[in-house]
């Protein structure tokens, strides 16, 4: 037999590890699902303690405890068990920086595994579409996750955007109001209306009370899809939006969007846009298959998809640019002023 080359060793470790590395993370998301870090906290444990402690098997919790140990998620010294500094800061739920979002790649491990039987049908084999028809505990999880990426990237976004003349700002699908806080922290006479789906608002509620939020924002329950959003605004932000939408719920929705806008007004895309063959850059490339796997018609967009739905509804000065966290805001410009 034809010894294998160089090359094809190298390979023969890329699909090992590739494989390994989906077992590393199957451990870490079971670790975090069992609320096994938070049982630990900040003592040492003997794993029968622990498996007491969580309601589980006293071997497997071990054998469990030993593998994190060895990927690094906890420390082991004569028999006892603790979780590192890294791990005790923030995967012990009530410690205030807890990472409460991870809950949320607990679920995505749950349709990723569809993922054989969706590309076989096209679209989601998953019965529910979230977040519309998701339970409370998907939706909580959903958008901890969402605010633990918004809230750093949103000042630097806005940071991004010129806001001369900007007084009312349309936040669709505004989820925790990381990024109206942002806009509205950025100029004292700006107002921001936080626009998602009414059981998200309750939550929106809470997070801006958490983070003192200015009282310049306002909060509207409603569907993208069906609701008036009104009008008088002068900038309108979808972040992380239209990757839940089909090409033509897109191009309805930026239409609703113009309507919403004064003249002169400005829409604000911010979304993972893959390249024109698709292959990259690679989070974008990936993320359509996330897409896929719990949606009916949600993907990732090329730049000129999105610029053909803003040409349509009559947006002009399209414009690109690139942010320094994996993501592409495309803004355009209603003409009137
Ligand atoms: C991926 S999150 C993005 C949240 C936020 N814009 C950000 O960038 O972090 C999508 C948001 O859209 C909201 N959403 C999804 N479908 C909706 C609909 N039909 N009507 C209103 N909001 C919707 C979700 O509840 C969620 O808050």
């Amino acid at each position: 037999v034809e010894k294998p080359t160089r090359e094809e060793e190298q390979n023969f470790r890329y699909l090992r590890d590739l494989v390994a590395n989906a077992q590393k993370s199957r451990i870490f998301l079971t670790a975090f699902e069992l609320g096994l870090f938070t049982a630990l906290g900040d003592e040492n444990k003997t794993s029968a303690e622990v498996a007491a402690a969580i309601g589980c098997d006293e071997r497997a919790t071990d054998r469990l405890m030993n593998a994190l140990c060895t990927i690094g998620l906890l420390r082991k010294q004569d028999g006892l068990f603790s979780n590192t500094p890294f791990t005790a800061k923030y995967l012990v739920r009530g410690k205030p920086q807890y990472l409460a979002g991870y809950q949320h790649f607990v679920h995505l491990w749950q349709t990723w595994s569809t993922l054989t039987d969706a590309v076989r049908r096209g679209r989601s084999v998953v019965r529910r579409e979230p977040p519309a028809d998701a339970d409370e505990e998907w939706t909580e999880a959903f958008i901890a996750a969402m605010h633990w990426f918004a809230k750093s990237r949103a000042p630097a976004l806005v940071s991004m955007l010129d806001l001369s003349g900007v007084k009312r700002v349309l936040d669709i699908g505004g989820g925790s109001g990381a990024y109206s806080m942002a806009f509205v922290r950025a100029k004292d006479d700006l107002r921001a209306t936080v626009f998602d789906l009414p059981k998200v608002i309750s939550l929106t509620k809470r997070y801006l009370e958490a983070e003192g939020a200015p009282d310049r924002i306002e909060l509207v329950g409603g569907n993208f899809h069906t609701s008036d959003f009104g009008e008088g605004f002068d900038l309108a932000l979808l972040s992380a939006i239209i990757h839940s939408n089909s090409p033509q719920q897109n191009r309805d929705l930026v239409k609703k969007v113009a309507k919403a806008l004064n003249p002169g007004g400005r829409i604000v895309i911010q979304d993972f846009i893959v390249n024109e063959d698709r292959t990259g850059p690679p989070f974008a490339a990936i993320f359509a298959l996330n897409m896929l796997v719990a949606t009916e018609a949600g993907d990732t967009y090329t730049e000129s998809e999105v610029r053909s739905w803003l040409e349509e509804a009559g947006f002009s000065e399209i414009q690109r640019q690139d942010t320094p966290f994996e993501t592409t805001l495309i803004i355009g410009r209603k003409p009137g002023v």
